[in-house]
């Protein structure tokens, strides 16, 4: 029997997993290393700890697949971080990580230099975030000038894995996406923007699919992990790309909510969505022929955390229960979410989080369930710039926020979308990673029809009078920001 072997380079460790042919997890571990912050706002990682790590991971895991014979690897990682290379292929500085916010100043250049926010998407269809690897190119470039000598490639964390597996310098097409310099409509390195930004477009290491395999174990590679030399190995995704896949929303139809801290919302589309004002971020997707969508929501369960915690004592089945007497609309009452700022639609640091509509008749009741449908509401507006319009027939949910039948049943409502959750949604980008390489070994059909197979674990149905309760509350969320902007 065969297997795939998914391989995730997290931010604060690499967990590797087996997966058979049933597309089941078979095996898996995961690997700490550390996290460095050499000044405040600054998050720089060492590749060499990434790869000792991964050496560790799979030399515990190939010994246990005794039944199996290796198929192939897919690799995932931490999008945006920035993996500089000399010409003898070494490392010339610790990585600098997505989370690192050393860049604001040249991400601004950046948006001049190209001129102005809306010409920058008309480049790549995407705003250049603070996280981005272009800006940390500039950075090096402006501060590092003998480090940006001396760089002839730089490379995102999962493509420095592969690159010791396999000895190919190589990308994938959404990691390409999240540099902040790929034109995601043509599918290459814009390499006019580059230019115009005084920066070297043959530094950027040759794009692929995501389900192409880029290159074969070498002999000291598997002295070093225990895979068999030859094994397949392919390009992989970013994290945040694959994690869409591996929560089971492989094909156009279906959505994606990771309701964690924040709230993610994803989706895959045929079809090209225009993202001139940069709300949200769109890439190539690691399904061929897709492109994948996703937008934010800052404090999505993190609200309900921040309500119970400093409202009550933070037991949050008990504010469930409590919150399911209030009606659908809790009595009119509406919360904005904006606790930390906000990302999308609403694109503004300064925006401030409130409850609006209070009577001398709203109880905890409906504070505790005006919370829980704020983020839905919120997430809906997501929703809406992620699908250009188009209506999934599902929506999945995962994450914590999803254990909360209350609130799988508010956003069935909210969205007017059936809501599922999945088996194998939290195994993490890993697992979509081995999805991905067993659409590229051969070993399954299609990314959309692995997602078909994920066990239904919940499954929650609008119900139809409250869809009309929360259209209404929609329009009055949805006018509320522009009239309290700047209080
Ligand atoms: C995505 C992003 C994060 C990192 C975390 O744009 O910045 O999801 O990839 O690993």
């Amino acid at each position: 029997m065969k297997a795939i072997i998914g391989i995730d380079i997290g931010t604060s460790g690499v967990k590797v997993l087996a997966v058979d042919e049933a597309c089941r997890v078979i095996g898996s571990n995961v690997t700490e290393y550390p996290l460095y912050t050499p000044q405040p706002g600054w998050t720089e990682q060492l590749p060499s700890d990434w790869w000792e790590a991964v050496c560790k991971g799979l030399s515990q895991l190939v010994p246990t697949l005794t039944d199996y014979e290796p198929a192939g690897i897919g690799l995932s990682g931490q999008m945006h971080g920035m993996v500089a290379l000399d010409a003898a292929g070494e490392v010339i500085r610790p990585a600098i990580l997505w989370n690192d916010q050393r860049t604001g100043a040249q991400c601004k250049e950046i948006i001049a230099m190209a001129g102005g926010l809306e010409k920058l998407a008309s480049y790549t269809n995407n705003n250049m975030l603070t996280g981005f690897t272009g800006g940390k190119l500039l950075w090096m470039k402006e501060n590092e000038p003998d480090h940006y000598r001396r760089t002839v490639k730089i490379i995102n964390p999962k493509d420095y894995i592969a690159y010791r597996l396999t000895g190919e310098l190589v990308t994938d097409v959404s990691d390409a996406s999240g540099t902040g310099f790929y034109d995601v409509r043509n599918n290459r390195f814009s390499r006019e923007l580059i230019t115009l930004c005084g920066l070297n477009p043959d530094l950027f290491a040759e794009p692929h699919a995501s389900s192409d395999v880029i290159g074969r174990v070498t002999e000291e590679a598997s002295a070093l992990t225990c895979l068999p030399v030859g094994t397949a190995v392919c390009a992989g995704g970013g994290d945040a790309v694959l994690s869409t896949i591996a929560m089971g929303a492989g094909g156009e139809d279906t959505a994606a909510v990771m309701l964690g801290t924040s709230g993610v919302v994803s989706a895959h589309t045929a079809g090209f969505v225009e993202n001139k004002d940069g709300a949200v971020q769109f890439s190539r997707a690691c399904a061929d022929g897709l492109y994948h969508v996703m937008g934010v929501t800052l404090a999505a369960a993190g609200s309900y955390k921040w309500y119970g915690e400093t409202f009550g004592d933070g037991d949050f089945r008990a504010m469930d229960d409590e919150a399911e007497r209030s009606p659908a609309g809790a009595g009119g009452l509406l919360y904005l979410p904006y606790l930390s700022g906000e990302r999308c639609p609403v694109n503004d640091p300064e925006a401030k989080g409130c409850f609006v509509g209070i009577t001398a008749g709203s109880c905890r009741a409906d504070f505790n369930r005006a919370v829980l449908e704020g983020v839905a509401l919120s997430l809906r507006q997501v929703y809406e710039r992620v699908s250009g319009g188009r209506q999934a027939k599902r929506l999945i949910l995962a994450g914590g926020g999803s254990k909360s039948p209350l609130w799988r049943q508010i956003f069935a409502d909210v969205f007017g979308i059936r809501t599922v959750t999945l088996d194998g949604a939290g195994e993490g980008s890993g697992f979509g990673a081995a999805i991905v390489a067993g659409v590229g070994c051969g070993l399954f059909e299609s990314v959309a029809a692995v997602s078909e197979t994920l066990r239904v674990k919940t499954e929650t149905e609008p119900i139809d009078a409250n869809r009309a309760v929360y259209d209404e509350a929609y329009r009055k969320y949805c006018g509320l920001y522009e009239r309290l902007k700047g209080l």
